[in-house]
């Protein structure tokens, strides 16, 4: 095990009273990352004290499957408008960082008021683009992990702690 539940939801309210006082009462439409980052946004909205609202993306990477081309689309866009919002992308883990980049580039053109982004888990060592979370959870090696909303082929999304698959 790499994250215990205990510490998994210490770290969930620690970033949802950061955020809270960041956003000091306005009210922050949260952009979870499908489907990774499902059970993390569930969490995290239900200890945040600023009012939210809720949507959600699902991106895939088109192009050869092996290769991180870095070029992306929506196989399920947003429902909400985003022109003069505060918006949140909550995602589960950043990796090459290629996701949030494009997606980060994609929202900000939709011209929301602030755009910022939480990652439960940073992989620092694994990047391929120059992109910053404004809010990481946790800072871990470059193992491959399951649980919390992070699956291998579909498994272990529903485990409550974070495991390194082996
Ligand atoms: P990035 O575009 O390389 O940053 O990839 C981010 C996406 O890859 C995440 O949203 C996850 O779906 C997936 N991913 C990256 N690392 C892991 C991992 O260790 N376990 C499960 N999924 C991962
Ligand atoms: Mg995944």
């Amino acid at each position: 095990m790499l994250l215990s539940e205990r510490q998994i939801q210490r770290k969930v309210k620690a970033l949802a009273r950061k955020i809270s006082k960041d956003f000091s009462g306005q009210e922050v439409l949260l952009i979870g990352v499908l489907k990774g980052a499902f059970i993390f946004m569930a969490d995290l909205a239900r200890e945040m004290t600023t009012p939210v609202k809720m949507d959600f993306v699902r991106l895939a990477s088109y192009g050869s499957e092996t290769q991180s081309s870095g070029r992306m689309k929506f196989t399920k866009d947003l429902e909400t408008p985003l022109r003069g919002k505060d918006v949140l992308i909550v995602e589960d883990i950043m990796d090459t960082g290629i996701t949030l980049n494009h997606l980060y580039q994609c929202l900000k053109a939709r011209k929301p008021r602030s755009l910022k982004v939480v990652t439960l888990l940073d992989k620092p060592g694994r990047r391929k683009v120059n992109f910053q979370a404004n809010y990481v959870g946790f800072r871990i090696e470059n193992h491959f992990v399951v649980g919390y909303g992070l699956d291998c082929a579909e498994e272990y999304r529903n485990l409550r702690a974070i495991y390194v698959l082996k």
